[in-house]
Protein backbone atom coordinates (compact mmCIF):
# COMPACT_ATOMS: atom_id res chain seq x y z
CA UNK A 1 0.00 0.00 0.00
CA UNK A 2 1.02 3.40 -0.50
CA UNK A 3 3.11 5.10 1.97
CA UNK A 4 1.14 7.63 4.39
CA UNK A 5 2.45 8.36 7.45
CA UNK A 6 5.70 10.27 7.54
CA UNK A 7 7.62 11.42 9.84
CA UNK A 8 10.27 13.97 10.03
CA UNK A 9 12.58 13.14 12.51
CA UNK A 10 15.73 13.51 13.54
CA UNK A 11 16.95 13.50 17.51
CA UNK A 12 19.28 16.54 17.21
CA UNK A 13 17.53 19.51 17.58
CA UNK A 14 17.18 22.65 15.28
CA UNK A 15 18.11 20.71 12.05
CA UNK A 16 15.13 22.21 10.42
CA UNK A 17 12.57 19.30 11.27
CA UNK A 18 9.67 21.73 11.87
CA UNK A 19 10.31 23.97 8.93
CA UNK A 20 10.11 20.86 6.76
CA UNK A 21 7.09 19.78 8.28
CA UNK A 22 5.07 22.93 7.49
CA UNK A 23 6.79 23.70 4.35
CA UNK A 24 6.33 20.40 2.71
CA UNK A 25 2.74 20.28 4.32
CA UNK A 26 2.07 23.25 2.59
CA UNK A 27 3.97 22.21 -0.79
CA UNK A 28 1.46 19.35 -0.76
CA UNK A 29 -1.90 20.82 -1.12
CA UNK A 30 -0.48 23.46 -2.93
CA UNK A 31 -0.62 20.18 -5.59
CA UNK A 32 -3.88 19.50 -4.61
CA UNK A 33 -3.22 16.52 -1.46
CA UNK A 34 -5.18 16.87 1.67
CA UNK A 35 -2.66 16.58 4.77
CA UNK A 36 -3.06 16.07 8.08
CA UNK A 37 0.20 17.34 10.42
CA UNK A 38 0.64 15.83 13.81
CA UNK A 39 2.84 17.98 16.29
CA UNK A 40 4.00 15.56 18.51
CA UNK A 41 6.91 17.74 20.20
CA UNK A 42 6.12 19.73 23.60
CA UNK A 43 7.20 22.92 21.91
CA UNK A 44 4.19 23.15 19.84
CA UNK A 45 6.15 25.14 16.64
CA UNK A 46 4.76 23.25 14.35
CA UNK A 47 1.27 24.61 15.91
CA UNK A 48 2.73 28.14 16.50
CA UNK A 49 3.94 27.89 13.23
CA UNK A 50 1.01 27.02 11.32
CA UNK A 51 -0.69 29.77 12.96
CA UNK A 52 -2.44 27.57 15.70
CA UNK A 53 -2.23 28.84 19.57
CA UNK A 54 0.34 26.29 21.74
CA UNK A 55 -1.37 27.59 25.09
CA UNK A 56 -4.83 27.67 24.71
CA UNK A 57 -7.46 24.59 24.01
CA UNK A 58 -5.25 22.94 26.38
CA UNK A 59 -7.83 19.70 25.89
CA UNK A 60 -7.62 19.50 21.98
CA UNK A 61 -4.22 18.69 21.66
CA UNK A 62 -2.41 15.13 20.85
CA UNK A 63 -1.49 15.00 24.47
CA UNK A 64 -5.05 13.98 25.01
CA UNK A 65 -4.89 11.41 22.72
CA UNK A 66 -2.20 9.95 23.97
CA UNK A 67 -3.22 9.12 27.26
CA UNK A 68 -6.47 8.23 26.13
CA UNK A 69 -8.60 11.08 27.02
CA UNK A 70 -9.40 11.80 24.02
CA UNK A 71 -10.02 10.35 20.73
CA UNK A 72 -7.69 11.89 17.80
CA UNK A 73 -10.92 12.95 15.74
CA UNK A 74 -12.15 14.77 18.84
CA UNK A 75 -9.20 17.13 18.19
CA UNK A 76 -8.37 17.52 14.62
CA UNK A 77 -8.12 21.55 13.70
CA UNK A 78 -8.57 23.19 11.02
CA UNK A 79 -5.75 25.73 10.04
CA UNK A 80 -6.38 28.86 7.98
CA UNK A 81 -5.26 26.83 4.88
CA UNK A 82 -7.44 24.86 2.76
CA UNK A 83 -6.72 20.82 3.33
CA UNK A 84 -4.52 21.55 5.88
CA UNK A 85 -5.48 20.29 9.21
CA UNK A 86 -3.36 20.22 12.21
CA UNK A 87 -3.22 18.53 16.10
CA UNK A 88 -1.67 20.75 18.21
CA UNK A 89 0.96 19.96 20.90
CA UNK A 90 1.54 22.26 24.02
CA UNK A 91 4.03 21.58 26.85
CA UNK A 92 1.51 19.01 28.30
CA UNK A 93 3.19 16.18 26.38
CA UNK A 94 6.31 16.50 28.04
CA UNK A 95 4.88 15.08 30.84
CA UNK A 96 2.72 11.54 28.87
CA UNK A 97 6.37 9.52 29.25
CA UNK A 98 6.02 9.40 33.06
CA UNK A 99 2.28 9.30 33.10
CA UNK A 100 1.70 6.75 30.88
CA UNK A 101 4.96 4.57 32.60
CA UNK A 102 2.41 1.84 33.71
CA UNK A 103 1.36 1.20 30.27
CA UNK A 104 3.19 -1.60 28.01
CA UNK A 105 0.91 -1.11 24.72
CA UNK A 106 1.73 2.62 24.75
CA UNK A 107 4.25 2.99 22.03
CA UNK A 108 1.76 1.58 19.88
CA UNK A 109 -1.51 4.14 20.80
CA UNK A 110 -0.17 6.94 17.94
CA UNK A 111 0.04 3.97 15.38
CA UNK A 112 -3.75 2.63 16.15
CA UNK A 113 -5.25 6.26 16.48
CA UNK A 114 -3.73 7.45 12.96
CA UNK A 115 -4.83 4.31 11.61
CA UNK A 116 -8.29 4.82 13.05
CA UNK A 117 -7.81 8.10 10.77
CA UNK A 118 -6.72 6.49 7.59
CA UNK A 119 -9.89 3.92 7.69
CA UNK A 120 -12.26 6.51 8.36
CA UNK A 121 -13.16 7.27 4.36
CA UNK A 122 -14.53 10.70 5.34
CA UNK A 123 -11.28 11.83 6.46
CA UNK A 124 -9.36 11.02 3.09
CA UNK A 125 -6.37 12.25 3.46
CA UNK A 126 -3.60 11.59 1.24
CA UNK A 127 -0.30 12.53 4.01
CA UNK A 128 0.06 12.29 7.81
CA UNK A 129 3.19 14.31 8.17
CA UNK A 130 4.67 13.94 12.24
CA UNK A 131 6.39 16.65 13.65
CA UNK A 132 9.01 14.82 16.00
CA UNK A 133 10.74 16.26 18.81
CA UNK A 134 14.74 16.45 19.25
CA UNK A 135 14.91 13.73 21.38
CA UNK A 136 15.06 9.40 21.77
CA UNK A 137 11.89 9.21 24.05
CA UNK A 138 8.83 7.86 23.73
CA UNK A 139 7.34 10.08 21.59
CA UNK A 140 10.07 9.50 18.72
CA UNK A 141 9.35 5.82 19.46
CA UNK A 142 5.44 6.02 19.13
CA UNK A 143 6.51 8.29 15.63
CA UNK A 144 9.05 5.00 14.35
CA UNK A 145 5.65 2.54 14.73
CA UNK A 146 3.20 4.79 13.33
CA UNK A 147 5.72 5.60 10.58
CA UNK A 148 5.40 4.19 6.79
CA UNK A 149 8.41 6.00 6.29
CA UNK A 150 10.96 8.85 7.97
CA UNK A 151 12.26 11.81 6.39
CA UNK A 152 15.12 13.03 8.18
CA UNK A 153 16.62 16.38 7.47
CA UNK A 154 20.70 17.02 7.75
CA UNK A 155 22.37 20.19 8.66
CA UNK A 156 25.53 20.41 7.13
CA UNK A 157 25.74 24.23 7.27
CA UNK A 158 27.79 24.61 10.92
CA UNK A 159 30.66 23.72 8.97
CA UNK A 160 29.69 26.29 5.91
CA UNK A 161 30.14 29.21 9.02
CA UNK A 162 33.64 27.73 9.93
CA UNK A 163 34.27 28.61 6.49
CA UNK A 164 35.54 24.72 5.82
CA UNK A 165 32.93 24.84 2.79
CA UNK A 166 35.05 21.71 1.32
CA UNK A 167 34.37 20.13 4.33
CA UNK A 168 30.87 20.83 4.38
CA UNK A 169 30.82 19.47 0.73
CA UNK A 170 33.02 16.37 2.40
CA UNK A 171 30.33 15.32 4.57
CA UNK A 172 26.99 16.28 2.50
CA UNK A 173 28.65 13.51 -0.25
CA UNK A 174 29.68 10.66 2.43
CA UNK A 175 26.31 10.76 3.07
CA UNK A 176 24.89 10.61 -0.12
CA UNK A 177 27.56 7.54 -0.99
CA UNK A 178 26.44 5.72 2.38
CA UNK A 179 22.20 6.20 1.90
CA UNK A 180 22.57 6.51 -1.80
CA UNK A 181 19.58 7.50 -3.25
CA UNK A 182 18.39 7.83 -0.63
CA UNK A 183 19.48 11.11 0.26
CA UNK A 184 17.44 14.04 -1.63
CA UNK A 185 19.16 16.22 -3.97
CA UNK A 186 17.61 19.37 -2.41
CA UNK A 187 19.79 21.11 -0.09
CA UNK A 188 17.82 23.82 1.22
CA UNK A 189 20.03 27.06 1.65
CA UNK A 190 20.27 29.28 4.80
CA UNK A 191 16.98 31.94 4.30
CA UNK A 192 16.15 34.69 6.40
CA UNK A 193 12.86 34.11 5.36
CA UNK A 194 12.35 30.66 6.24
CA UNK A 195 13.28 31.73 9.89
CA UNK A 196 10.50 34.92 9.64
CA UNK A 197 7.60 33.40 8.48
CA UNK A 198 6.63 31.05 11.86
CA UNK A 199 6.38 34.75 13.43
CA UNK A 200 3.50 35.03 10.91
CA UNK A 201 2.11 31.60 11.61
CA UNK A 202 2.21 30.84 7.89
CA UNK A 203 4.46 28.32 5.66
CA UNK A 204 6.98 30.16 3.71
CA UNK A 205 5.74 29.31 0.63
CA UNK A 206 2.83 31.75 1.03
CA UNK A 207 4.47 34.27 2.91
CA UNK A 208 7.17 34.63 0.11
CA UNK A 209 6.85 32.64 -2.97
CA UNK A 210 9.14 33.29 -4.49
CA UNK A 211 12.40 33.77 -2.20
CA UNK A 212 15.05 30.86 -1.97
CA UNK A 213 13.72 28.94 0.49
CA UNK A 214 10.34 28.56 -0.54
CA UNK A 215 11.95 27.67 -4.27
CA UNK A 216 13.80 25.11 -2.54
CA UNK A 217 10.55 23.57 -0.34
CA UNK A 218 8.58 23.37 -3.78
CA UNK A 219 11.19 21.53 -5.43
CA UNK A 220 11.52 19.29 -2.09
CA UNK A 221 7.86 18.82 -2.60
CA UNK A 222 8.23 17.59 -6.40
CA UNK A 223 11.23 15.36 -5.69
CA UNK A 224 8.69 13.95 -2.50
CA UNK A 225 6.24 13.34 -4.82
CA UNK A 226 8.17 11.83 -7.60
CA UNK A 227 9.82 9.62 -5.01
CA UNK A 228 6.72 8.51 -3.53
CA UNK A 229 5.34 7.08 -7.30
CA UNK A 230 8.41 5.40 -7.67
CA UNK A 231 8.17 3.59 -4.90
CA UNK A 232 4.81 2.64 -5.80
CA UNK A 233 5.11 1.65 -9.08
CA UNK A 234 7.79 -0.82 -7.72
CA UNK A 235 5.84 -2.15 -5.29
N1 LIG B 1 17.04 27.11 5.76
C1 LIG B 1 16.87 27.91 6.82
N2 LIG B 1 17.37 29.16 6.81
C2 LIG B 1 17.25 29.96 7.88
N3 LIG B 1 16.62 29.62 9.01
C3 LIG B 1 16.11 28.38 9.08
C4 LIG B 1 16.19 27.46 7.98
N4 LIG B 1 15.58 26.30 8.36
C5 LIG B 1 15.14 26.48 9.60
N5 LIG B 1 15.45 27.73 10.04
C6 LIG B 1 15.19 28.30 11.36
O1 LIG B 1 16.06 27.59 12.24
C7 LIG B 1 15.40 27.30 13.46
C8 LIG B 1 15.36 25.78 13.64
O2 LIG B 1 14.56 25.21 12.61
P1 LIG B 1 13.40 24.19 12.97
O3 LIG B 1 12.57 24.71 14.09
O4 LIG B 1 12.72 23.84 11.70
O5 LIG B 1 14.29 22.97 13.45
P2 LIG B 1 13.82 21.70 14.29
O6 LIG B 1 14.71 20.57 13.87
O7 LIG B 1 12.37 21.48 14.18
O8 LIG B 1 14.17 22.16 15.79
P3 LIG B 1 13.77 21.37 17.14
O9 LIG B 1 14.71 20.20 17.18
O10 LIG B 1 13.99 22.35 18.25
O11 LIG B 1 12.34 20.95 17.01
C9 LIG B 1 14.04 27.93 13.37
O12 LIG B 1 14.09 29.21 13.96
C10 LIG B 1 13.79 28.05 11.88
O13 LIG B 1 12.92 29.11 11.56
MG1 LIG C 1 10.93 21.30 15.67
Amino acid sequence: MDKKIISVINQKGGVGKTTTVINLAAGLTMKGKKILVIDLDPQGNATTGLGLSNTENSELTIYSVLNGNKKISDVIQRTKFDNLNLVTSNVDLSGLEVETAGDSRRAFKLKDELGSILNDSGASYDYILIDCPPSLSLLTIMALVASDELVVPLQTEFFALEGLTQLMKTIEQEARNYFKEKVYQIVVPRNVRLSEAPSHGVPVLLYDKSCPGSKSYFTFTDEFLNQDKQVESAA
